[in-house]
């Protein structure tokens, strides 16, 4: 939005405004907006997906308040920033192995959170390899995993598939890089602009999943049920000689 000189105000919520903290933030810790480096022998490149791509998933896949998105290397956060501003999602998580660019993710997560104090608890961000993550349940509430994969090798986007097959309310896998697996389904590939030129992303959904333990309301009925029994039963034992 422009004023009458046509200088950009800077609306709250906006990606003027997304854009200007994440800017301030990426040059104060000299982070290049197309950033390639390596760690433990892999190609850790940095990058982002804009606005734009943003808006159009949204659109595409519904995207709103009863969603918990998942980023796969979150970089500085930007599209968990964009979905809770423009999606109002429920959540957003993001994992990022680089600390610096974590850092930078959670100093604008922290100043979000003081000029929207209605998005705390909604934002989580990770210094942690993904892969790293042994606990089988930590995705399960996902509903949506992005994951900008396009350095990933096959061994990862293989991993990734069994991560989003344990997540029984998960809609959509999205991923920069087309994943050929018998597990998944082809949605549609989008294309949009990134900070390294045009890229597409594509869209899958899941074939099957692990069936998880059964789910606490039937336990509950089940204990229910034995109160029950053991209720009538006890009177009656009472009774007979
Ligand atoms: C191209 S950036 C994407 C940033 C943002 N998600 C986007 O799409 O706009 C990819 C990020 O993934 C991170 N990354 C790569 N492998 C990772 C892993 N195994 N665990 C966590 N982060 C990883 C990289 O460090 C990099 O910052």
């Amino acid at each position: 939005m422009m004023n009458d000189q046509g200088v950009v105000l800077m609306t709250p919520r906006t990606d003027a405004y997304l854009d200007s903290l994440i800017e301030t933030q990426l040059s104060a810790q000299t982070i290049y907006k197309v950033d390639p480096r390596e760690t433990n022998g892999e190609r850790v490149t940095y990058g982002t997906i804009s606005n734009q791509c943003v808006t159009n998933m949204i659109k595409i896949l519904n995207i709103g308040d009863k969603d918990i998105v998942y980023d796969l290397g979150s970089g500085v956060g930007n599209l968990i920033f964009k979905m809770l501003f423009s999606a109002g999602i429920r959540k957003g998580i993001g994992f990022e192995v680089i600390k610096d660019r974590y850092n930078v993710s959670n100093n604008i997560k922290k100043q979000i959170i003081m000029n929207y104090p209605e998005f705390h608890g909604k934002i989580e961000f990770y210094n942690a390899n993904f892969k790293t993550i042994l606990d089988s349940n930590r995705f399960a509430d996902a509903t949506i995993i992005y994951t900008s994969s396009l350095m990933f090798t096959d061994e990862t986007m293989n991993l990734i598939v069994e991560i989003a097959k344990r997540c029984r309310n998960l809609r959509y896998l999205i991923s920069l890089k087309a994943n050929i697996h018998p597990n998944l389904e082809f949605h549609s590939r989008q294309s949009c602009a990134c900070s390294w030129g045009r890229c597409c992303y594509y869209i899958y959904t899941l074939k099957h999943r692990v069936e998880g333990p059964a789910c606490p309301r039937s336990l509950l009925l089940l204990l229910l049920l034995l109160l029950l029994a053991c209720l009538l039963l006890v009177p009656l034992s009472l009774t007979v000689p």
